[in-house]
């Protein structure tokens, strides 16, 4: 999609400055991980409240207006994705968002590899750093982290936001506006569909700088005849007033 030149994988292993993403590492260290696979057992999404602080919130927001600091900006209507506007950061990802990156990655990747288990797939690197070199080697070279920013009437369709053969099963959304004050509606909203059944729709009510977890694709039920895979898609609802930025973290890279 974006016409700039590749950054090579490398640069990809640029230190985060200090201190950056280190509250949010804590966060993420201090979650009861056991209760979020459970949640996305149960329900398909898990929130993990106040990963980032409103000060977090307010300067990933900013960073949307450096053009440097991004590979490709889409419209989203243009495509038919629906209304309003992302863009991909490129690499050396800020280093916020290389931190929340790499340090949610173990975790998840240890619920990913037990749903990868049930299903017969085999298992994933445990760490980032190993699994985009498998992206890489496949071709998935471009990095997937972006922002994405809806204004009055914007939303997002339903969707799985799938660049390759490589998928990493679970994604991350943080919220960084203020729900009631920057913007109302903009829900955050999966879809959950049974093989032969009618779908199931799960609405994750997020306060600025929450985070909700979901499956990218699929995740395994336990049926009579035992696992099979539920599809997963994700939207936005319809933003009704103001507007509404998040940062979006998707593991693998993009092809
Ligand atoms: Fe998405």
């Amino acid at each position: 999609m974006g016409a700039n030149p590749l950054t090579p994988p490398s640069a990809q292993r640029a230190p985060a400055a200090a201190g950056e993403g280190a509250s949010a590492s804590a966060v993420l260290a201090r979650i009861d991980w056991a209760a979020i696979g459970a949640e996305l057992d149960a329900w398909s999404a898990a929130r993990i409240p106040g990963l980032l602080t409103p000060a977090q919130c307010a300067e990933t927001a900013a960073l949307h207006a450096d053009d440097s600091l991004f590979r490709s900006r889409i419209d989203m209507r243009r495509h038919g994705f629906g209304q309003g506007a992302y863009a991909y950061f490129a690499y050396p990802l800020p280093p916020l968002v290389q931190a929340l990156r790499a340090a949610a990655y173990p975790p998840l990747a240890a619920l990913a590899n037990r749903w990868r288990a049930r299903l017969g797939d085999p298992a994933l690197p445990e760490t980032l750093e190993a699994y985009l070199a498998q992206c890489h080697a496949a071709g998935q070279r471009r990095p997937t982290p972006l922002l994405l920013t809806y204004g009055e009437d914007d939303y997002n369709r339903l969707h799985q936001d799938l660049y390759g053969e490589l998928v990493f099963p679970l994604q991350m959304a943080v919220l960084l506006s203020r729900p009631g004050e920057d913007f109302e509606g903009g829900a955050f909203v999966l879809s959950e569909q049974k093989p032969r059944s009618q779908s199931r729709a799960e609405v994750v009510s997020l306060s600025q700088g929450d985070a909700v977890v979901f499956p990218v694709r699929h995740r395994p039920a336990e049926g009579a005849r035992g696992p099979y895979r539920l599809t997963l898609r994700h939207g936005v609802s319809r933003i009704t007033r103001g507007r509404r930025t998040t940062l979006g973290i998707i593991f693998h890279d993009a092809a």
